[in-house]
Order: structure tokens, then sequence, then C-alpha cells
């Protein structure tokens, strides 16, 4: 049934009758299960049509090349991170993998000059990067910051607050910046990245630190890198920091709670990102109760970046890992990692979301979206 579709739509592609069109854009899956899929997607609703599948152990974050020929996958549970060569029928070839530098590699990022491949392990609390070849693969890491530091010893108790997790890697808006999230100490370290991938901590501002035992996880750049917005594990709260790009700096701007002021229940803030407009923001909140997650969304003020809430809906499911938006801002996918369910929503008027289709996939929990072609 997979190879018919697969045939169909390769057929599809060679005669070009859905060039350009959405349905020829691939979105691909990460999960905790074995596979990392793919599917197409419907232009009306969103909704997903499994079209191939790539073995690969725990594929949990995903990220691609900015050449848009390859994608990376963090094999989270299995200390690898893995390279595959992207094709036009959807499928993907497996390129090569290697072993992070650490425990529980929780994600992978790509500098945007496609040169370096950002890696993190939890576990260990390390901040690598690896050089990307010229054929997708993944060499060598050989750039290691480990933050010695633990500011939050007295917050052992609270989950993950016993020594430094790094969390994510991302390239800031100036390319030769970038940010360290370490969920364990409740710090943001600021490194300068060399043109040999070397990582090297910012002597202007280091680090910015996060609310004790708020847990820092994700954060994403909004509009011309002018202002970042990061989630917080624990915290329950998105904080806004204005960016200099020139200095490399952040200064605070505002903090607002991702939960409806009556939710009582426990919650992890799981994913951020913003709509192609930059003018909406989604959280989504990890909740371990059926059909208790939930997707939360602001509007974005352009001017002072700061988030006004629009509104908050469940995510089809339970325990929201993931959640993205498709290029065109058109859909809105939350990957319920406990009910074994990815939400569609369509995105309507100011961003707010309307469910439109629920899908079953093994324990979902990031997604990509391909170049339409
Ligand atoms: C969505 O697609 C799945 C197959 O991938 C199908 O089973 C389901 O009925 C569809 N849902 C809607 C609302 O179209
Ligand atoms: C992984 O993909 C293969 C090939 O499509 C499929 O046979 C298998 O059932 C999938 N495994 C899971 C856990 O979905
Ligand atoms: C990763 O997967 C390989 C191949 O299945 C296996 O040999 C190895 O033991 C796994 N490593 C971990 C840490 O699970
Ligand atoms: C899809 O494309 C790849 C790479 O070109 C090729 O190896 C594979 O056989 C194709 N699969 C199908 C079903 O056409
Ligand atoms: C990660 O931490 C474990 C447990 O402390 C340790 O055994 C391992 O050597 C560390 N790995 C690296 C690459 O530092
Ligand atoms: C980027 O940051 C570096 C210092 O990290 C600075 O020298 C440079 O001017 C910045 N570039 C821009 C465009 O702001
Ligand atoms: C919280 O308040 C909203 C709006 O008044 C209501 O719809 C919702 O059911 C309440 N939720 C809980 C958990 O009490």
């Amino acid at each position: 049934m997979i190879a018919k579709s697969l045939l169909a739509l390769a057929a599809l592609t060679v005669t070009g009758a859905f060039a350009a069109s959405p349905e020829s854009r691939y979105v691909y899956v990460g999960s905790y299960g074995n596979n990392l899929s793919v599917f197409t997607a419907n232009p009306e609703s969103g909704n997903l049509t499994l079209v191939h599948q790539a073995e690969s152990l725990a594929p949990s974050y995903l990220a691609f090349h900015p050449s848009n020929k390859y994608l990376y996958a963090c094999n989270e549970l299995n200390n690898t991170y893995s390279a595959f060569k992207l094709s036009k029928n959807g499928s993907l070839q497996f390129i090569n993998k290697k072993d992070s530098l650490g425990e529980a590699p929780a994600h992978v990022g790509v500098h945007p000059s496609g040169k370096w491949l950002l890696g993190t392990s939890y576990n260990n609390g390390t901040f690598y990067t690896y050089p990307i070849g010229s054929d997708g693969s993944i060499g060598e890491a050989n750039r290691e910051v480990k933050d010695p530091a633990i500011n939050g010893a007295n917050l052992a108790s609270l989950q993950g607050h016993d020594s430094p997790h790094a969390h994510q890697m991302i390239a800031a808006y100036n390319q030769s910046q970038v940010l360290g999230v370490d969920l364990g100490i409740d710090r943001i370290n600021l490194f300068n990245i060399e043109s040999d991938g070397t990582l090297s901590k910012s002597n202007i501002q280091p680090f910015i630190n996060i609310n004790s035992g708020a847990g820092p996880r994700h954060g994403i750049f909004g509009k011309d890198g002018k202002f970042f917005y990061l989630i917080t594990e624990e915290g329950n709260i998105v904080i806004v920091f204005k960016y200099d790009a020139k200095l490399g700096t952040y200064v605070f701007e505002q903090s607002v709670d991702t939960l409806p002021a009556n939710f009582t229940k426990v919650s992890y803030g799981g994913e951020i990102r913003i709509s192609p407009d930059w003018a909406t923001l989604y959280v989504s909140n990890r909740v371990f109760g059926p059909n208790e997650g939930s997707i939360t969304v602001y509007k974005i003020n352009p001017t002072t970046g700061k988030l006004s809430w629009l509104q908050n809906i469940g995510s089809a499911g339970q325990y929201p890992r993931g959640l993205n938006i498709d290029p065109e801002g058109k859909f809105v996918y939350s990957g319920n990692q406990n009910s074994n369910t990815i939400g569609v929503f369509k995105v309507g008027s100011e961003g707010k979301l309307r469910l439109s289709a629920t899908i079953n996939h093994p324990s979902p929990s990031d997604f990509q979206f391909g170049p339409s072609h």
C-alpha cells in the first residue's frame, strides 16, 4: 500500500501536475518509536497520509540542512545523531550516524551556514558541534563545552535540577553567536561559534540566568531577530527577551503564563513555534491526563515583541511534546507522545486554531516540513 502511493506520487512529480502545490510537500515526523515517518499533507484539511518510513531508533527531534537536501535526527534513546538524504519521492536514504558526546541527545540543530550540526546531551550537560560534509554526512564531533557551574544545586529535588542538562543549542540571529539552553542549571549559555566550529563563552554576556527551577527548554527568534522567546519546562511560562545582534546581549522584557489561571494539574512546557508571518506564537503544554494536553496561542506585538493571550485549546491527545506550523502558516500539528496521536489544526483568523483531524502514530515528537517541489 505504501509502495503503491509512492509510485503514484513519483509519477505525479515526473509529470509536474502538482508542481508547487502544497500536496508536493512532505511532512517528516520524529518519534520515540523505531521509525522516522514521511507523510504528505492534504492541502484542504492538512490531514496526513503516510508515504514512507525510514528505520531509525527514537528519532525524537529533526532538523533540515539549509540546502534542503539532508535531514538530521537525534536518536535520543540510542545516543547517536543520524543523517539522511531526501528524495523527490519522499523516501529517506540513510547517510551515516555518529555517537553523541554524552547521553540522551535531546535536540539537533543545523547552523545556518550549513557547516555544523549542533548537538546537546541532556544527561551529561554537554554542547558540541559536528562538521557536516559536502555529501551531508556527519563528521567527528570534536568541539565540546561542558558547563561545570551548578547554580541549581539547592533544587536537586526538582526533576532535572540535579546537574547541568543541555536541552537545546540554536544559532542566534547573528550567525556568529549560538545559545546553549541548559535546563538543569536554569541558564542559557551564550557562545561564539568560530569558523572551525569551536564554541567559546561570550565575554560580554556569558549567560542569561532564568528563574530558579523554571527549567529553560527551547527558544526561538522573532521577526528580524529583535526578540527571543523561551519556553520553560517546569515554570509554565514563556519569557521574552530583547536581543541586540551586534553585541550578542539579551534583556528581559516579559514573562507570560502558558496555562489558564484555573488549570492546577502538573504540566511541562513542550515546544515553542512562531507562525511564518511572525504574528502568532504557539506553545504546547504536556499534561499526563488523557486529552488534557493543550496548545496556547499568543499574538505577538510587532513593535514591542510582547505577547498577549489569544487561546488555549486541547492538543488532541496526551503529553504534546511536539508542535510545528507548516511554511504556509495554514496548519499546526501537535505530537501527542503518550496518546500516540497527531492533532491537525487549521489556523483561522488571528492565528487561532480549530481541530481538523486526528491521526494515529506511535509516540510522535517533532515535525519538519520539506520544501515544495
Ligand atoms: C485523515 O487521514 C487518515 C489516514 O491518514 C484517515 O484515516 C482519516 O479518516 C482522515 N481524517 C479526516 C478528518 O479526514
Ligand atoms: C516501521 O516502519 C516499517 C516500514 O514501514 C513498518 O513495517 C513498521 O511497522 C514500523 N514500525 C512501527 C513501530 O511503526
Ligand atoms: C543503538 O543501536 C544499535 C543498533 O541497534 C545498538 O547496537 C546499540 O546498542 C544501541 N545503543 C544504545 C545506547 O541503545
Ligand atoms: C525513491 O527514490 C530513491 C532515490 O532516488 C530510490 O532509491 C527509490 O527506489 C525510490 N522509491 C520508489 C518507490 O520509487
Ligand atoms: C556521560 O555521563 C556518564 C554518566 O556519568 C558517563 O559514564 C559518560 O562517560 C559520560 N559521557 C561523556 C561523553 O562524557
Ligand atoms: C555579530 O556578532 C559579532 C560579535 O559576536 C559582532 O562583531 C558583529 O558585528 C555582529 N554582526 C551583526 C550584523 O550585528
Ligand atoms: C477554566 O475556566 C474556563 C473559562 O471560564 C472554563 O471553560 C474551564 O472549564 C475552566 N477549567 C477548569 C479546569 O476549571
